[in-house]
């Protein structure tokens, strides 16, 4: 059996212990889980007590004090690039939250690290690790809506996470984008996140991937907070040379029907589950149509990750990443770079609307205007500048 390897999570907020910790219990024989880091003290004696872990309020104190395989880094996105050079100087493998970091050069400082260091790093980009989106992915290649043409994601998702998905769905580097954002007021909300908005930042991308494809999405920070009404509806459509998909379900037209309507019969994916410890937990997703079925098989399930319909199974995937990376020293699945071309894209859309609506091809000049706005924000925060790394490590980042 390969060794366990010693996992400590650095941020104990709303998704370090809300969507990270859980699923480390469900991996016990890969991991080893030893230590925890925030600047909350509160925080740190109940998940001490609960896990019976190490507490550090100072990462350079954990680091000093433990023998790492593995940090968590789920601090927010301000405080990636610091805490992860840091980790990688002192010879530690990372996965590291979404965003890899606000800009490209942050994100640079950390990739350089890591490549110096000779050290993995994973970025946790979930999106496209969740059970249906992983289906989807099959469903494409499985060629049953022939060649992809347009992606349409309206209020879906955006950002790095949109267009993580965007390129997944397109199956190709994206070529050039134009971006279009409009900022309103709103009054003063609190969201269910615990995050503060008194205005609605609302960006709209076209862009256009290597391979031809086509997508426009559309977003903004209320629309992703559920609040004041947004988000009542969304629409996903993935448009091919012979289907369609619709959110969840899958257009497919007879061949026989092609000169007489093109009619389309809608065709449902189909879920199934497996009692694992006395919880139902998804096992697969299939869709039966009448030349052929579908079908993703959760690779976690017998672990008991998926209750609820598959909660779990995008994290334990990204946990499994950086584990058979360092273990088999390859390449984590998903990457820095990708997570820097997410970010990139992102960017590239606030860039392209601040060159009055310019369309820009990638990649795009570095630093962006928007990029170097970034950096003086940072220190205009922090009280340093982004490169200054050691004094980083003692901020306390507020949630962003
Ligand atoms: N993939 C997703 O779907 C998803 C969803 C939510 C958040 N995130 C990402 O997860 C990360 C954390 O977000 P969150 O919402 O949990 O934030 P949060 O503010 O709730 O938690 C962050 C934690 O970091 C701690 N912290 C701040 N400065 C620190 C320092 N210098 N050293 C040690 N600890 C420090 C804080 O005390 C806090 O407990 C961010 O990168 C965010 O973008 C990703």
């Amino acid at each position: 059996m390969a060794r366990k390897l010693k996992l400590a999570l650095i941020g104990l907020g709303r998704r370090g212990r809300g969507s990270h910790l859980p699923v480390y219990a469900k991996l016990k024989d890969v991991f080893d889980f030893v230590a925890v880091c925030d600047k909350d003290e509160a925080a740190l004696q109940e998940v001490a007590k609960e896990h019976g872990v190490n507490t550090y309020s100072r990462v350079q104190d954990m680091v000093k004090h433990e023998d790492l395989d593995v940090v968590d880094v789920v601090v927010p996105g301000d405080a990636h690039h610091p805490i992860c050079c840091y980790l990688a100087d002192a010879g530690i493998n990372m996965m590291v939250e979404t965003p890899i970091a606000p800009t490209r050069p942050m994100a640079d400082l950390m990739i350089e690290a890591a490549a110096r260091n000779n050290v993995k790093l994973e970025v946790a980009e979930n999106y496209h690790r969740t059970a249906m989106a992983r289906f989807q992915a099959k469903v494409i290649e499985s060629g049953v809506i022939g060649e992809v043409g347009r992606i349409y994601r309206i209020f879906y998702e955006g950002g790095y996470h949109g267009m993580s998905m965007l390129r997944l769905l397109a199956g190709s580097p994206p070529k050039s984008i134009l971006g279009i954002t409009q900022v309103t007021p709103v009054v003063p909300i609190i969201d269910r996140m615990k995050r503060r908005h008194t205005e609605e930042r609302w960006v709209n991308s076209y862009l256009e991937f290597e391979n031809g494809v086509a997508a426009t999405m559309m977003y903004s920070n209320v629309i992703h907070a559920r609040s004041l009404g947004r988000k009542a509806t969304g629409i996903s459509q993935i448009d091919g040379t012979k289907g369609a998909i619709v959110d969840n379900t899958v257009y497919y037209t007879s061949p026989a029907d092609y000169e007489n309507g093109a009619q389309a019969t809608a065709y449902e994916p189909q879920l199934s589950f497996i009692e694992v410890n006395g919880s139902q937990v998804l096992d697969r997703i299939s869709l039966e149509l009448p030349e052929q079925t579908i079908t993703w098989q959760n690779p976690y399930a017998a672990l008991g990750v998926g209750e609820n319909n598959g909660r779990g199974i995008d994290m334990a995937d990204q946990l499994m990443s950086i584990a058979n990376a360092v273990l088999n020293n390859t390449e984590p699945t998903y990457g820095a770079q990708a997570g820097r071309l997410d970010e990139e894209m992102s960017l590239a859309a606030s860039e392209s609307a601040l060159m009055n609506k310019q369309s820009l091809s990638f990649p795009l000049n570095s630093p962006s205007k928007t990029e170097e706005q970034m950096h003086a924000r940072f220190k205009e925060n922090y009280g340093h500048v982004y490169t200054d790394i050691e004094p980083l490590l003692d901020v306390f980042y507020p949630r962003q």
